[in-house]
């Protein structure tokens, strides 16, 4: 019998997850469909049950549902406790589980597809949002021995150093909240841009001089250059990434919570990253 799943959002027709869904059981040989789900703004809850009542095992949950998905959710598992947001739904046992892969997405990334290793290393996340809620557990799990979070509204980031400070950090390193023209002056191994701005071709205002040698600059925005970036390479990062491998290795996480099995992630963001290029041609 095949088994239905499906990404919930507002807006959703853009969403590559059926794309990555279908390439995933179709690798592995599950019998499963994946489709896009349009919910209206004030029916997140009766579009989940609706689709659950219907046969549906589980759902992913994109923009603006993600701390909607967490507050419907009966049980949750650590990551998507601390970051209140869930970007995964599992229907298990008559309950809905909450999960967030978005950092561990984040984190695989980095460490596996580019070889990037976090552990030791001074890392500056830009933005105070969801985004930056969704990946702060992973990344101090990773074991930075330096985290700062940079955010426009200062406020903002102490917020988000508050929320994550009893977090359990093995490596003992430090965490803090800084405004940007605070950074001038400190050098960071990893730079992660978390902020909308690359959506609109903004850039948060970085001081220059920040990537120490041998820098990554990592934009969660994925399928185009962002004016980040193009900073980065100019400034001397010497890694230079997207959020594409991240939306994919998200996506093989919540397939592993659903079906048990974790797909090959590598052979799909190539092709995914040759669609858009033709896409943009
Ligand atoms: P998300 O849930 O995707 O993180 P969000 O909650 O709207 O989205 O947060 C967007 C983040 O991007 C915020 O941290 C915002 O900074 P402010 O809190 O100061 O508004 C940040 N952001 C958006 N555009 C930016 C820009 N041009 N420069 C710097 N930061 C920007």
């Amino acid at each position: 019998m095949t088994d239905h799943y499906a990404v919930i959002g507002n807006p959703v027709a853009h969403s590559l997850s059926p794309h990555i869904h279908v390439e995933f059981a179709r690798q592995t040989g599950q019998d499963m469909d994946y489709v896009r789900l349009l919910a209206p703004l004030d029916a997140f809850r009766a579009t989940v049950l609706q689709f659950r009542d219907a046969g549906g095992r589980g759902v992913n949950v994109t923009l603006p549902f993600k701390r909607a998905a967490w507050e419907f959710a009966d049980r949750h598992t650590d990551t998507a406790r601390d970051a209140e947001a869930a970007n995964v739904l599992d229907f298990r046992d008559g309950s809905i589980v909450g999960h967030n892969t978005d950092g561990v997405g984040v984190v695989t990334d980095l460490e596996r597809n580019l070889g990037f290793a976090i552990a030791g290393k001074r890392v500056l996340i830009m933005g105070a949002g969801g985004a930056t809620y969704g990946v702060m557990s992973p990344i101090l799990d990773a074991g930075p021995t330096l985290l700062i979070v940079a955010n426009r509204t200062v406020n903002k980031a102490f917020s988000v150093v508050e929320n994550f400070r009893n977090h359990r950090n093995t490596s003992g390193g430090k965490v803090s909240a800084l405004p940007y023209p605070e950074l001038a002056g400190t050098q960071f191994d990893l730079i992660l841009n978390a902020t909308s701005a690359g959506l609109t071709d903004e850039m948060p205002p970085l001081p220059p001089g920040i990537f120490a040698p041998g820098a990554a600059a990592y934009d969660m925005v994925y399928g185009k250059r962002t004016p980040f970036m193009t900073f980065a390479a100019r400034q001397g990062a010497t890694l230079v990434a997207d959020g594409l491998g991240m939306l994919v290795e998200q996506a093989a996480e919540s397939f592993r919570i659903w079906r048990g099995v974790r797909p090959e992630t590598a052979s799909v963001i190539s092709a995914l990253r040759l669609e858009i290029g033709k896409q943009r041609q």
